[in-house]
C-alpha cells in the first residue's frame, strides 16, 4: 500500500465516530461517564461542540447506552449533524456499531467523548493531514513518566527508551477504506490506530495537545472542571 493515494483523494466529506458508550466505572459516577457534567454540560455535549467548532466535519456519529438514546439524541441532535446509534460491550464493539451505521464517507475521525476538551484547532489538524495524503493520522504527546515492563509477579523486566514513546490521543484519523478494513479483524488493540497497525498501513503522528487528556478519574474530572472554570490553566500546544 502506498503511503499517498494521489490528489483525488483530498476531497470528500468527513465523518465522525464518537464512542460514548462506556460506563465509567473508573470515574466512579452515577451515570454513564459520557453523560457527567463538566462545568455543567455533559461530556458528550462538549466534544460534539468542540467537533462542530473545528469546521472541518460533515456528520457526527455517536455511539451511547441504549439506554440512553434519547437522552443523548436531546443533548445533541438539535446543535448538529448528529446520529446516535447504540454502542457495545468494549470500544471496539461500539466503534464497529458506528461504521455501520456511517454512509459512504471518504475519511472518518474516531474520536472519544471523554476526550471533552479537545480544542478544534487539533480536530482540524487531523483532517488537514488526511487531506494531504496520509492515510491513518493520530495526535501524539511525548511521555513524562518513566515506563517500565513488569512481569506477573510486579518485578521490573525492562525499562523501554523514553524517547521513542509517545502517548497517544484523539481524534484518530483514517480514510474510509482504511478504517473498515481494519475493523475486519476489530480484536486485541486497544486504539484504532492499533488496528491499524496491523495492516501494514503507516500511522503519522502529529503533535497532540494536552487539553485532548482522556477524563478517567475524579483527579481527571475535578482538572477538566477547573480549565473550564479558569482556575486551572493549560497551555495549548
Ligand atoms: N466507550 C464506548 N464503548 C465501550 C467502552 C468505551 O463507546 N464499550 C467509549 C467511552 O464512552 C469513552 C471512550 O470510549 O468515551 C474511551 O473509553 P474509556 O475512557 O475507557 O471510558 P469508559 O470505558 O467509560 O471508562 P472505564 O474504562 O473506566 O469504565
Ligand atoms: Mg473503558
Amino acid at each position: 500500500m502506498h503511503e499517498k493515494d494521489g490528489p483525488g483523494r483530498s476531497a470528500g466529506p468527513v465523518t465522525v465516530l464518537v464512542p460514548a458508550a462506556g460506563r465509567g466505572v473508573r470515574l466512579g459516577a452515577d451515570e454513564p461517564k459520557a453523560f457527567v457534567p463538566v462545568g455543567g454540560t455533559p461530556m458528550l455535549g462538549l466534544a460534539v461542540n468542540g467537533l462542530m467548532a473545528s469546521g472541518v466535519v460533515d456528520e457526527i456519529i455517536v455511539m451511547v447506552p441504549a439506554e440512553l438514546v434519547d437522552t443523548a439524541t436531546a443533548l445533541v441532535a438539535p446543535a448538529a449533524p448528529v446520529r446516535v446509534v447504540v454502542g457495545g460491550v468494549e470500544r471496539t464493539d461500539s466503534v464497529r456499531a458506528g461504521l455501520a451505521a456511517a454512509g459512504d464517507s471518504a475519511y472518518f475521525l474516531v474520536h472519544d467523548a471523554a476526550r471533552a476538551l479537545t480544542p478544534p484547532a487539533l480536530i482540524a489538524r487531523v483532517v488537514a493531514e488526511l487531506r494531504a495524503g496520509h492515510r491513518a493520522v493520530v495526535p501524539a504527546l511525548p511521555v513524562v513518566d518513566t515506563v517500565k515492563t513488569v512481569d506477573s509477579a510486579g518485578t521490573v523486566t525492562g525499562t523501554p527508551d523514553r524517547g521513542a514513546l509517545r502517548a497517544i490521543q484523539t481524534p484518530q484519523g483514517f480514510t474510509a477504506e482504511v478504517l473498515r478494513a481494519a475493523y475486519a479483524h476489530p480484536e486485541g488493540a486497544t486504539d484504532d490506530a492499533g488496528l491499524v497497525e496491523r495492516l501494514g498501513v503507516a500511522v503519522r503522528t502529529i503533535a497532540g495537545d494536552p487539553l485532548a487528556f482522556k477524563i478517567t478519574t475524579p483527579l481527571d474530572l475535578h482538572l477538566a472542571e477547573a480549565v473550564l472554570d479558569g482556575t486551572a490553566a493549560v497551555r495549548s500546544c
